[in-house]
């Protein structure tokens, strides 16, 4: 049976490109800096992100609470949308791990934050309250449709915490998608932001890691938040080989994967019994609402698995809804195929 799975982009496999570069990659032992794969691909990152230095880590979410470690003390507070993966999909780290106050305000349907929200959120100085100290951004929105923040929207928060005082931090696990979907670089996308932690094992398809990004002495701190939450790595290169072909391979394909997603969201807007707007899709992502009655997101996913469609149910206060993510791996047939199967599994 045909298997097409559009549960996440975290599904992709590595390239033969990657596997031959991890089986020949030169390893040393990175805690002590010698690593020369590591070394490559932490100057590439960092050449590619506009910043000073780059850091290996193992995960998104290792790379986002490294950096939040870096960048806050106990006490301190982040600043972030409610809706942001940091708040809601990584176990609240920052504050069980680190002694950080999270200060949630409402992500926007597009993913931003409104700027007067942000600016309230700010505390001022008052024995009783927390001390801020950073701004979080997502780019992509994993939850907000996939949508990819532009560099003025950015730099308008950005504006807002330089006049505060206070960091900023992108957690950009997929923010090479949202500089292809824009027609921007990552550079440009990152310039006005502190420090940014991306994903090499989503769209970008390497098997392991992301990268943190920022200043010279914001990675030497990061170094040292990554050692205390056991990320110190030995011969990493095995993975850094992949996350190099991921750099300079993998990036410019993304945008068959927007064009994919689109052709599904149009496939799936003709189909009765479900609810997508193409014009929402800009990157990867995108969210389908069942409105046939009856008709539950586990259902929907269990039909669909039985024919090799795999989505993922997502929990949902209005209709229930699922997730669907494009991804190498998936081919345009792949999603006429699955467009089949949904068409049958809806008129059945
Ligand atoms: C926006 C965002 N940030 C961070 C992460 C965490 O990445 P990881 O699964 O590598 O920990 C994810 C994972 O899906 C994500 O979507």
């Amino acid at each position: 049976m045909r298997l097409v799975d559009l549960r996440s982009d975290t599904v992709t496999l590595p390239s033969p490109a990657m596997r031959e570069a991890m089986y020949r990659a030169e390893l040393g032992d990175d805690v002590f800096g010698e690593d020369p794969t590591v070394n490559r691909l932490q100057e590439l990152a960092a050449e590619r992100t506009g910043k000073e230095a780059a850091l290996l880590v193992v995960s998104g979410t290792m790379g986002n609470l490294v950096s939040l470690l870096a960048h806050c003390g106990r006490g301190d507070e982040v600043i972030l949308g409610d809706k942001a993966h940091i708040f809601i999909n990584e176990q609240g780290g920052l504050a069980a791990l680190g002694g950080i106050v999270p200060h949630t305000v409402p992500n926007l349907p597009d993913g931003t934050l409104d700027l007067k929200e942000v600016e309230g959120a700010v505390r001022g100085d008052n024995i009783h309250y927390p001390t801020s100290r950073l701004i979080c951004l997502e780019n992509t929105h994993n939850t907000c449709f996939g949508n990819a923040l532009t560099p003025a929207q950015m730099g308008q928060v950005a504006a807002i915490a330089r006049k505060h005082k206070l960091a900023t931090h992108v957690d950009g696990a997929r923010i090479f998608n949202a500089a292809v979907a824009l027609g921007v670089s990552v550079k440009e996308l990152v310039a006005e932001m502190d420090s940014v932690q991306f994903c090499l094992s989503k769209g970008l398809a390497a098997p392991v890691g992301s990268m943190v990004c920022g200043s010279a002495d914001f990675i030497r701190e990061a170094k040292r938040t990554r050692k205390v939450v056991g990320g110190g790595m030995r011969q990493a290169g095995i993975i850094a080989a992949a996350g190099v072909v991921a750099l300079e391979q993998m990036v410019d394909r993304l945008a068959d994967d927007h064009r994919n997603a689109r052709a599904f969201a149009e496939g799936v807007a003709q189909i009765k019994g479900l609810v997508c707007d193409p014009r929402r899709v800009v990157t990867n992502i995108l969210y389908v609402d069942i409105s046939k009655p009856g008709m539950s997101s586990a259902e929907f996913v269990a039909k669909l698995a039985a024919d090799g469609v795999r989505v993922l149910s997502r929990p949902s206060t209005g209709l229930p809804q699922v997730r669907v993510v494009t991804h190498y791996g998936i081919e345009a047939e792949d999603i006429t195929y699955a467009l089949g199967v949904i068409k049958r599994v809806m008129e059945g």
